[in-house]
């Protein structure tokens, strides 16, 4: 079973999906075996960090039940061998606003994927989801700016 760690933010363009993908290439040249999952549900574009401006399969097909393991959406990148990805969606409503079992379903899979590391990039915010993919986790880290808000 692989360690999950999330990444979240209070606020939206903090830095998370930076943090997530350079943590995530940093872990593999170090040599584990890393998946970044972009469960950013209501904006989610690590596939684009990679370059993946079309991915082949996204996390919308395992929750429409078009593949059915968690595990065929992950896709190789050709960053490092020992990263790849499972692409967020572009069908914001639909992930956004998961029923429970689909949620339940995702959760259960997350913990089923391969490797050594699953690096989740939750969305900014304090959303029921949100913080469900944050607090799954095994450890947890939170992306700030050094914006004091007094200007
Ligand atoms: N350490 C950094 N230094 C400079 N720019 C950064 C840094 N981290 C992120 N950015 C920029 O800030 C913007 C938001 O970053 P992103 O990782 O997409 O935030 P989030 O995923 O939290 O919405 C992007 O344009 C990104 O290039
Ligand atoms: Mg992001």
């Amino acid at each position: 079973m692989p360690i999950i760690l999330s990444v979240a933010s209070g606020k939206g363009g903090a830095g998370k999906s930076m943090v997530s993908s350079n943590l995530g290439l940093l872990l593999a040249k170090r040599g584990y075996r890393v998946t970044l999952v972009d469960l950013d549900t209501g904006g989610a574009n690590l596939h684009v960090l990679f370059g993946h401006f079309h991915p082949q399969v996204t996390l919308t097909d395992f929750l429409n039940r078009k593949i059915k393991t968690l595990q065929e959406a992950v896709q190789p990148l050709s960053v490092h061998a020992n990263l790849s990805l499972i692409s967020g969606t572009g069908e914001t409503l639909l992930t956004s606003n998961l029923p429970h079992p689909k949620k339940k379903r995702l959760l259960n899979h997350l913990r089923k994927l391969e490797g050594d590391i699953v690096l989740v990039d939750v969305g900014a915010g304090t959303h029921f989801h949100t913080l469900d993919f944050f607090l799954f986790a095994n450890g947890h880290l939170t992306v700030a700016t050094p914006d004091r808000g007094d200007t």
